[in-house]
């Protein structure tokens, strides 16, 4: 299979790159900055792209690269810290620009270039730098400029080396994906080919390459990224998967019974429901803290976990569900590579005395709407086939409902909750597909990305029929977002409000009140908890 590896060297953007390649039909996967020129090699890539970075080339502590990746003879281009890091690398010099540039900026072409083939003379790029080449190395040429950027592009087709100042995987960059796909299909000759389904078959054949005839734990825990890899390793290993779904009484109502459904039904795995219900209410019992009670709800999950794959005997590999997101932030950008990250990454998970397994993380180099195309790509014939309810579920915590239930968790309290997020769900997919069916946009402006109810600790006075009541509140949550770091509270339609209520009330028994949040991200939290 054809591949493009980009390396990274802690880039803004830099996750952006490789998806680009992929949305251009050429697989294409990250690797950290300093992988040795061999490891490249072996991994028989057919094109190199260096991705921008925020330090300074001449730093104390910039990243470096392995000069031996201009001696394999493979076309590379380079972006930003990557222009300046090949330039300073192959004789070259960067300096200090006057002004930096942030924000768009207009090039002008200087002189002709395979990379800027078919893009205006003069055009809008992305830009976000101080520092800039100064001299290009020997046999280089100048393609382009700005008022203040001389080397804004400069390239050396005789060894098939490209670099720009500028950002062609950012939107702004209106030729941005012009140039990239000058530099994949022209100057490199690949084929557009790759696809989802592709890369089921070859996710297939790493995993079965990998484990060979031995044994594979995954905790399932019903979101998207588990379930995938999941679906992915049963049709890799089929019955050497033990899935162990720890069902910790905390989910939403139904939620238990879809996953055991979907993976008992449709997929042929060992599948372990671990019914800990009771286990985690005593040890809940009591206990308001949020942060406490996220670490009773973490640590026994793995006490779970771990007996399972115990009980279950010769376990070698541990699956998860870990996205490239995840690794970011789990710290890529302080340790400047993906591979240290990793280790710091699972070094949280506490694997008791004499415990180890080896990896096995299949979605690592995936972006989240990947991992929803890949839940439902047809490869050989067949879907993954993971249900619309598996592929679109909104994030959910995992400590669950006991962060929605301000102070103690209780029987009583969990069944309120579960009931009324059930109505609030309800009302609110039916919104969200009937904004679907009238934009054809899953999640437009104007649907909502994450919504919930949250039950808390107090209760007020209201009246049915001809009763005084003393009941309990139910908050609405819904928020708007594309990635939970800020957010904006949904602004839904009254009527679809008012329905909410008026069945909350009506139909779960306790509550009385119904209130909505409409407080944004900051300065609230999506979570109340
Ligand atoms: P906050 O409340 O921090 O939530 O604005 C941002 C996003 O993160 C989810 N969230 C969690 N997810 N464990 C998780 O796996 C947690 O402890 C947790 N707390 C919040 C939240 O649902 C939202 O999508």
């Amino acid at each position: 299979m054809q591949k493009v590896i980009v390396l990274d060297f802690g880039a803004q953007y830099g996750q952006l790159i490789a998806r680009r390649v992929r949305d251009l039909r050429v697989y294409s996967e990250i690797m950290p900055c300093d992988a040795p020129a061999s490891e490249i090699a072996a991994a028989e890539p057919s094109a190199i792209i260096l991705s921008g970075g925020p330090a300074s080339v001449y730093a104390e502590d910039a990243p470096e690269l392995d000069p031996g990746i201009f001696d394999l003879d493979l076309p590379i281009l380079g972006f930003c810290y990557g222009q300046q890091i090949m330039a300073k690398t192959l004789g070259g010099v960067v300096g200090h620009t006057e002004v930096g540039e942030y924000g768009p900026a207009t090039i002008s072409r200087v002189s002709p270039s395979r990379l800027l083939d078919g893009t205006p003379d003069e055009q809008t790029v992305w830009m976000s730098h101080r520092d800039s080449v100064a001299k290009v190395p020997d046999g280089f040429t100048i393609t382009a400029s700005t008022s203040v950027c001389p080397v804004a592009s400069m390239e050396c087709a005789e060894r098939n080396l490209y670099a720009t100042q500028f950002h062609p995987e950012v939107r702004h960059t209106t030729y941005g994906t012009q140039m990239l796909s000058n530099f994949l299909f022209g100057i490199c000759g690949l084929e557009p080919s790759w696809s989802m389904d592709n890369l089921i078959d070859s996710l297939v054949d790493e995993v079965r390459a990998k484990v060979g005839g031995d044994r594979v734990i995954l905790g399932l825990s019903g979101g998207v990224d588990s379930s995938v890899v999941g679906a992915l390793l049963s049709r890799a290993i089929g019955k050497q998967l033990t899935c162990v779904f720890v069902n910790h009484g905390l989910l939403r109502k139904n939620e238990p019974e879809e996953v055991e459904e979907v993976f008992t039904k449709q997929f042929d795995v060992d599948f372990v429901h671990v019914h800990a219900e009771e286990r985690y209410a005593k040890l809940l019992a009591g206990i308001t803290d949020p942060e406490q009670k996220r670490k009773i709800i973490g640590t026994q999950f793995w006490e779970e976990f771990f007996a399972v794959a115990q009980q279950t005997g010769g376990v070698k590999f541990l699956a998860q569900g870990t996205i490239y997101p995840d690794i970011i932030e789990s710290g890529a950008r302080k340790t400047g590579g993906k591979a240290s990250t990793i280790k710091s990454h699972h070094n949280l998970i506490p694997f008791p005395e004499g415990v180890s397994f080896d990896l096995i993380e299949p979605l690592d180099h995936f972006f989240k709407d990947e991992v929803r195309a890949l839940g439902t790509a047809r490869a050989l014939g067949t879907a993954l086939g993971l249900p619309d309810h598996i592929v679109w579920r909104q994030p959910f915590p995992g400590p669950g409902l006991a962060i929605r239930i301000i102070g103690d968790v209780t029987p009583e309290k969990l069944e309120i909750l579960k009931n009324a997020d059930a109505i609030v769900r309800e009302e609110l997919d039916a919104y969200n597909a009937r904004l679907f069916e009238e934009t054809g946009e899953r999640n437009s402006e104007h649907s909502c990305w994450q919504y919930f109810a949250v039950l808390p600790d107090i209760k007020s006075v209201g009246v049915m029929g001809d009763e005084r009541t003393y009941q309990r509140p139910v908050i609405v949550r819904a928020v708007e977002s594309t990635d939970a770091m800020t957010a904006d509270w949904a602004k839904l339609p009254y009527d679809v409000l008012g329905k909410i209520s008026s069945r909350i009330v009506a139909e779960v028994p306790g509550v009385n009140r119904v209130v909505y949040d409409c407080t944004p991200k900051p300065p609230g939290t999506v979570e109340w908890e």
